[in-house]
């Protein structure tokens, strides 16, 4: 059975379950997260910036705090700004959200507080960015190089193929564009998906870390899709 089709058979379960959770569940109704936000540049405060508007407590940071506390002073009494460290010892989940090449430093300087935590891994390798670990983490696929990187968190990948403005634009019409997703860890897919619904995605799970490769730009699920479509896409990756 090839890796992929192997992978799909694994999270079939969480999929079930993630597939009866209600979608375009209401702001109000959808339990409030502390979320620490590992690298607030486009990504980071696009999505950052919807979860404070959605009443969850964030931290954002960087390794420039001025920005991270000017970010959080703009948006109000429900965001903050704090080191990396800080900002991961803050969140019960956490957005990584940074050059994939500092994946291997923050795996080391965070490793104390990652243990246990949901991570909601939007980081992409560009070997041309990057440098090796991004032609490592292409190798063995991203979703599993992540995992290695940051060892006990519990990985969601996601945000990985859109466009950081259309990020935070998306909750203006909840539902209609398709967030494909990929993890291992099915509590940790239901908590990231309820953040991803706040953006206004609808998440579709794709399968497990190893399918992280098709999560790229350049892949065929790259783009705004609907929901349905994604899945049509992710049949014929199943074949
Ligand atoms: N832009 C998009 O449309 C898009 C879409 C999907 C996925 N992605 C992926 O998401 C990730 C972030 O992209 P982006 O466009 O948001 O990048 P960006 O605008 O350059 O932001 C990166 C953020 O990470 C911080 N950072 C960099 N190195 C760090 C380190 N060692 N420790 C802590 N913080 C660090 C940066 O601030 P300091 O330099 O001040 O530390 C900045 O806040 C990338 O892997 C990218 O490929 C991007």
């Amino acid at each position: 059975m090839p890796l992929h089709r192997r992978a799909f058979v694994k999270v079939t379960g969480a999929a079930l379950t993630l597939g009866v959770l209600p979608s375009g569940i209401r702001a109000a109704e959808v339990e409030k997260r502390k979320i620490g936000i590992i690298g607030s540049g486009n990504v980071g405060s696009a999505i950052g910036s919807v979860w404070v508007r959605h009443g969850h407590q964030v931290m954002f940071s960087s390794r420039t705090i001025e920005n991270d506390r000017a970010l959080a002073a703009k948006l109000g009494a429900n965001a903050r700004a704090g080191t990396p460290l800080e900002a991961a010892q803050f969140g019960e989940v956490l957005l990584f959200a940074v050059p994939y090449r500092a994946l291997p430093e923050l795996g080391e300087t965070l490793r104390s507080a990652l243990n246990g935590k949901v991570v909601i891994d939007a980081c992409n390798p560009f070997p041309g960015r990057d440098g090796e670990v991004a032609n490592e983490a292409r190798r063995i696929g991203v979703g599993l190089m992540s995992a290695k990187l940051l060892p006990g968190a519990r990985i969601v990948r996601a945000f990985n193929a859109i466009g950081a403005a259309r990020m935070g634009r998306a909750h203006e019409e909840p539902g209609k564009v398709g967030m494909p997703i990929a993890g291992d860890d099915q509590a940790a897919i239901e908590i990231a998906s309820q953040l991803i619904r706040d953006i206004g995605y609808e998440p579709v799970l794709i399968g497990g870390l190893e399918m992280g490769n098709y999560l790229m730009p350049g892949t065929p699920l790259a783009g705004e899709r609907s929901p349905e479509e994604i899945r049509r896409i992710v049949a014929t990756l199943h074949r």
